[in-house]
């Protein structure tokens, strides 16, 4: 595998460096006071990273997915939050309906997501539905030309804030996830309720909210897919979240390394750097040899998902490497960053807070456990 970057991906990479730095980097303190980045969306998608792996047809730039990886990766190094948003919005807000959307979807959605006029979320988990996503409870239920949707979804990032989500409920109850339906759903919707906004250990400028459903009318011509294809849209599209993720993980791993080493070299104690001294020096070896193999390990995935091959195996490796690496690196971080790292006046106590979700969510670190050993076993 090739890990060099074409000239295009260099300059795209070094866009979102300057971007991050001088657009992003000065509103921490504000998202981390809870407020959602409304202006560096609107930023964002000036520089069409709301678009970035959607075709031109459809108004995104028609990057390729290396790219797309690296931004995510590149901005989540200052920003996790950032990360998180443009990786859902992207991968699981607006690819479910270019893979599987209708010209007429896509011309309706698709479009106005890759401008970023729209934002997109995903509706899959639910209070008693997580991991085992194909025992969902809400229903859609066809009446004429519209589905009646009832039910409640949790943990909705971008919820509230995004125009248009994905929604999955179960259409027909006797086929377990054969008989889950997608649907493209608009806020605006009368019976769509946005509910208990989370308070969370990090990702403070995310959104992550509870919604219900209340006899919410949606056009059957909003349905995704046929119906019983939704659990299939789900999984197919997470492997693209998933991957998205890692490189979210990986950006932070990488920035907690990055502070460690800078404050190694100022730290003076007995007499000497801390960084002279052997038991944090190797401690950063090792820190930088898993970031190392966490890149490997994402950028394969990654290049596999651009050739379009079969890639949930190295996705879920990427993913359960990347965000274990993430929590024990910025853990690690804090140490060597001694009484200082647990203050708010260096970023790594933000690093370990926003790295922890990523063994978490899009599949926790059993879930690809499940899948990596069911595709070694099978
Ligand atoms: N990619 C593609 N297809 C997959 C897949 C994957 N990663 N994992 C499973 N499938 C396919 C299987 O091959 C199977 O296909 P066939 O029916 O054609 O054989 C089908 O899906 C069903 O698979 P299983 O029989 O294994 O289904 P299961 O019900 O036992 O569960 C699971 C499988 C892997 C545990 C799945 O339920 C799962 O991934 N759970 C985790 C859910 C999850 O990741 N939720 C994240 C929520 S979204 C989120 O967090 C977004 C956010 O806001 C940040």
């Amino acid at each position: 595998m090739d890990l060099h970057f074409t000239e295009e991906q260099l300059m795209m990479r070094s866009m979102v460096q300057d971007f991050a730095r001088t657009e992003i980097e000065p509103l921490i303190p504000s998202m981390e006071a809870g407020e959602f980045p409304r202006s560096i969306i609107n930023k964002m998608a000036k520089l069409g990273l709301m678009g970035i792996t959607i075709p031109e047809k459809y108004a995104g730039v028609g990057m390729d997915f290396i790219s797309y990886i690296i931004a995510i990766h590149e901005l989540s190094k200052v920003s996790a939050t950032i990360g998180v948003i443009l990786s859902v919005h992207t991968s699981v807000g607006t690819n479910p309906i270019v893979y599987f959307g209708t010209e007429d979807q896509k011309q309706k959605y698709v479009t106005k997501l890759a401008r970023g006029e729209l934002l997109g979320a995903f509706c899959l988990t639910e209070p008693g539905a997580g991991s085992d996503a194909a025992n969902i409870k809400t229903q859609a239920v066809l009446k004429d030309d519209h589905y009646i949707i009832n039910g409640s979804k949790a943990f909705i990032t971008n919820g509230g804030e995004a125009d248009v989500y994905i929604v999955f409920a179960v259409t027909d109850p006797q086929t377990g996830n054969k008989g889950i339906s997608a649907f493209i759903v608009e806020k605006t919707t009368p019976g769509f309720i946005i509910g208990k906004d989370e308070k969370k250990m990090g990702l403070h400028g995310s959104k992550t909210v509870q919604l219900t459903f209340e006899n919410m009318r949606v056009p059957i011509e909003n349905r995704l897919g046929k119906e019983g294809d939704g659990f299939k849209i789900a999984l197919s599209n997470l492997n693209i979240g998933r991957i998205g993720i890692a490189a979210q993980a990986l950006g932070i791993a990488e920035a907690a390394l990055n502070s460690a080493i800078y404050y190694a070299k100022e730290r003076k104690q007995f007499g000497k750097t801390i960084a002279e001294q052997q038991g944090i020096a190797f401690k950063l070896a090792d820190m930088s040899t898993a970031v190392e193999a966490a890149r490997l390990l994402v950028y394969r995935a990654a290049h596999l998902c651009a050739l379009e091959e079969s890639c949930a195996k190295e996705v879920s490796m990427a993913k359960l490497f990347a965000s274990k690496t993430a929590v024990q690196v910025a853990t690690d971080a804090i140490q060597i960053h001694g009484g200082y790292g647990f203050t708010e006046d260096y970023p790594v106590e933000r690093y370990f807070r926003d790295a922890k979700i990523t063994e978490i969510y899009e599949g926790t670190s059993e879930i690809q456990q499940i899948v990596i050993s069911k595709y070694l076993l099978r």
